[in-house]
């Protein structure tokens, strides 16, 4: 015969106890991490304007750097343009813009006497084009 369940009868360790029986707790299944779509990351945009200049058949890319010259912005920035004495007398420097020429002031005298017609071909003096003190972007 089957004794009665008393709330005594319950607790462990009394006499007469039902041992009791612990379920396993339910475990929650992990619900799926949504994917991400897969899209390119995006990359800072670089705002600083650059110039690209050939000289001696090498292209070379100079961040604007506001009234600094094209030559001490370039070696400056690691690109090593030939230069020689940079008066703007030897023509070392010379180099051909091939974009973003407009970051530049207007050639100077010397640029004029140097390279003559070869200024509207795009040539100019790396040590006397200087970057304008305000650059368009
Ligand atoms: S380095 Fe001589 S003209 Fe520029």
């Amino acid at each position: 015969m089957r004794k009665p369940l008393t709330v005594g009868s319950l607790i462990a360790g009394r006499t007469g106890s039902v041992p009791m029986q612990t379920a396993p707790l339910p475990v929650k299944a992990e619900a799926p991490k949504p994917q991400m779509a897969s899209r390119p990351v995006a990359r800072p945009q670089e705002s600083t304007p650059v110039v690209l200049v050939r000289q001696n058949g090498r292209q070379f890319a100079v961040k604007a750097v506001p009234s600094q010259t094209l030559l001490s912005a370039a070696l400056a920035q690691g690109a090593n343009l030939a230069y020689k004495c940079q008066q703007g007398s030897c023509g070392k420097c010379t180099v051909q813009l091939l974009a973003g020429g407009t970051c530049l002031a207007a050639p100077t005298t010397q640029e004029q006497d140097r390279l003559g017609g070869k200024l509207v071909q795009g040539y100019r003096l790396a040590c006397q084009s200087s970057f304008r003190s305000t650059i368009p972007k």
